[in-house]
């Protein structure tokens, strides 16, 4: 999983794909600076990410999480809730940064 950072470089993760972590809470203990007030719930929308490569790897969004989106006012198509994305090795090159986050 790559990380583009906030001063635009990327950083690369590998990200364990056999402990049933989120990339929410796989960026959290990576010490990025993402809330996810509501722990996972679909309910908050502070774990939002864009997804900048490798977007038709992920698993399709659920009901819940499009609802929660759909809230978001800056929503962009590629945006995608963290907690809603299970690691797998599907996820090999995947590239996304921190929603919000320039
Ligand atoms: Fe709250 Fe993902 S942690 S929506």
């Amino acid at each position: 999983i790559y990380m583009e950072e906030p001063d635009g470089s990327v950083t690369p993760h590998e990200a364990p794909t056999d402990m049933g972590l989120s990339l929410m809470e796989f960026l959290k203990a990576s010490e990025y600076d993402i809330l996810a007030t509501c722990g996972g719930m679909a309910l908050c929308a502070t774990c939002c990410v864009d997804v900048l490569e490798g977007e038709d790897q992920l698993n399709e969004m659920t009901d819940d999480e499009y609802a929660m989106l759909d809230t978001l006012p800056d929503v962009l198509p590629n945006s995608r809730l963290a907690c809603q994305l299970q690691l797998s090795n599907n996820m090999d090159g995947l590239k996304v940064k921190l929603h919000g986050v320039s």
